[in-house]
């Protein structure tokens, strides 16, 4: 039998870029692609390998139906990238990111634990660290986790989940990551990259969130992929006992481009790739409340113990990026038709709670 892989947010951004790679470099390989098919996901983005993979709507907070999968194809290789992801809608409604990204965690290393799989690998965030204080150069896998906001608070809670199963339960071979901003092909409209794009190819300006001075660290979403897989299959033995009091030595690695740049220079780049002028394109808008302003992680564990480079320059990466929602206007057509407009008006919204249902 052939080797199995379970994908999970499969329907999202990156876990739809990590299928579409793990189907061109495992052309032998099962892949099952897993999503609930939540409000960010859009089956759309597995059309170019449709007839490489199983898909299987199914929430993983769902131990029967998760237990159930796992039974039914037996995978090898579990990589979890199913999560909430969006920090404003987090704001909005955080209920269904703690159960997403913190019970969602537990349950599918659960079921990895009781299926004995091979390895799995928990999909975390830059975000968990909390905010990087200006002075500071980087977060490393040895920063305290100081999440402050809905996501990154739930994102957090999943990862002191995957620590006690890494500490706890030596039989499992399980991994994690914590990646810097991603940009590339497939990623929802809501967020500011595609946004911009989106919006300016619709005679929209580009809204830039209070000063736009927030610093965000930068990587392509291929250069995340290849990460991921080459954590996944990499030999690292079992976890040592001064773990539990040295997280450096956890079977966890920060994935970054050291690329620093702030959004408002980011929202500069993305339309002076649509040619036009950013004095006339972009408009700042009331800032979200809480919003962190600066991330960047430290690859160094990465690039020396398991020797990964990012091959993406950020400036050809972001053309390349800004190409792509050019040349697909029917996919964000679709999905702006579908789900409407996906800019978050802070001036109209607050932080109080709707009426309970
Ligand atoms: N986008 C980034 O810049 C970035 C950076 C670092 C880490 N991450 C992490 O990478 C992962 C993927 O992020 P993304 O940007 O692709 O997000 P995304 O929102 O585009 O996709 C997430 C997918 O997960 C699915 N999902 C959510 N809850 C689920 C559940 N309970 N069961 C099954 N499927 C569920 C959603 O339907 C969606 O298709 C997340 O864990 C995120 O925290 C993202």
């Amino acid at each position: 039998m052939g080797t199995v892989y379970l994908v999970t947010g499969a329907a999202g951004f990156i876990g739809a870029n990590y299928v579409h790679l793990l189907a061109e470099w495992e052309p032998d390989a099962e892949i099952v692609a897993v999503d609930h098919l939540g409000f960010a996901s859009n089956l759309a983005n597995l059309d170019p390998v449709r007839d490489r993979i199983s898909f299987e709507c199914a929430d993983i907070a769902d131990p029967t139906a998760m237990a159930e999968l796992y039974r039914r194809y037996a995978p090898q290789f579990v990589v979890n990238f199913a999560a909430e992801s969006h920090n404003d809608r987090a704001i909005l409604d955080p209920s269904a990111f703690m159960r997403s990204n913190a019970l969602g965690a537990q349950v599918l290393a659960e079921c990895s634990r009781r299926a004995s799989v091979r390895t799995h690998l928990h999909v975390s965030t830059i975000e968990v660290y909390g905010e990087l204080p200006a002075h500071e150069a980087s977060f490393t896998e040895r920063s305290p986790l100081n999440a402050k906001t809905p996501y990154s608070a739930a994102k957090a809670a999943g990862d002191q989940i995957v620590r006690a199963y890494m500490c706890t339960y030596p039989e499992l071979d399980i991994r994690m990551t914590h990646c810097a901003n991603n940009y590339g092909p497939y990623q929802l409209p809501e967020k500011l990259i595609p946004l911009a794009v989106t919006n300016v190819l619709r005679g929209r300006k580009v809204p830039v969130y209070g000063d736009g001075l927030q610093r965000r660290d930068w990587l392509h979403v291929a250069d995340h992929c290849a990460a991921v897989h080459r954590i996944l299959h990499a030999e690292l033995g079992p976890v040592p006992d001064a773990a539990g009091t040295d997280p450096g030595l956890l079977p966890i690695f920060d994935i970054s481009a050291r690329h620093e740049i702030s959004n408002l220079d980011l929202a500069h780049r993305v339309v002076t790739e649509l040619g036009l002028d950013p004095d006339e394109w972009i408009a700042h808008i009331p800032d979200r409340p809480n919003h962190d302003r600066r991330y960047l992680i430290d690859p160094a564990k990465l690039e020396t113990q398991l020797g990964w480079r990012p091959v993406h320059e950020f400036e050809t990466g972001i053309a390349e990026t800004v190409a792509w929602y050019v040349a697909h206007r029917d996919w964000w057509e679709q999905i702006i038709a579908e789900k409407g407009e996906l800019e978050v008006d802070w001036s109209r919204m607050g932080t109080t709670a709707p009426a309970a249902p």
